[in-house]
């Protein structure tokens, strides 16, 4: 069986990326052979280059071509972790069911621009909604509206604040990001969307 190169783009600290690192050190399914930010202190890199994975810095992240070089030829399936920048249409069109990303939320609920870090789990406490989550979904030409491939639930207690949310919601991310990205590597990646239960 040959591995799934699973290409990682990340802006910001990068815990879902070390999920997926520490996931797949050891699975023949998939490894994460590449990470690619549009910070250059993206806390990604560093984990990326501890782990000793190829690291790119993008320097235009709205040119289609920069990133469709940094992708190269080597990537089976694109993950969007944490990644604030929308992906240029071009490069969405090239990867189509082969790019995902995962929000701290149940989409549709909660999503779109500007919905990230804390204003998500805001914007859920403001609701007065019982339970919130996770979302991994296909990534199209618009933020977080692609179709959905899988969830997890997270209930919201009395007290929570936007920190503790996005807290419990963070481990929940950990848990399914990793196990979504090794079901589509085992299903070989399919070239149309997928439900994963
Ligand atoms: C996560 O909550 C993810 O759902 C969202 O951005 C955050 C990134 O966290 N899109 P990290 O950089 O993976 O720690």
């Amino acid at each position: 069986m040959t591995a799934v190169r699973v290409a990682v783009l990340a802006s910001g600290g990068g815990t879902n990326l070390q999920a997926l690192i520490d996931a797949l050190h050891n699975a023949p399914e998939a490894r994460v052979a590449q990470v690619i930010t549009n910070r250059p202190h993206a806390g990604a890199l560093d984990r990326a280059r501890r782990a000793g994975i190829r690291a790119t810095v993008l320097e235009n992240p709205d040119d289609p071509a920069e990133l469709l070089a940094a992708l190269g030829s080597d990537a089976d399936l694109v993950v969007l972790a944490g990644y604030l920048k929308l992906v240029p249409p071009a490069v969405v069109a090239r990867f189509r069911w082969k790019m995902i990303n995962i929000h701290p939320a149940l989409l549709p609920a909660h999503g779109g621009a500007g919905m990230y870090g804390h204003r998500v789990h805001e914007a859920v406490l403001a609701s007065g909604a019982a339970e919130s989550g996770v979302t991994v979904h296909y990534v199209d030409e618009q933020f977080d509206r692609g179709p959905i491939i899988a969830q997890a639930r997270v209930p919201v207690r009395p007290g929570d604040t936007r920190e503790s949310l996005a807290a419990r919601v963070l481990e929940a991310e950990h848990q399914l990001l990793p196990r979504v990205v090794l079901e589509l590597a085992r299903r070989g990646v399919p070239s149309q969307p997928v439900r994963i239960s």
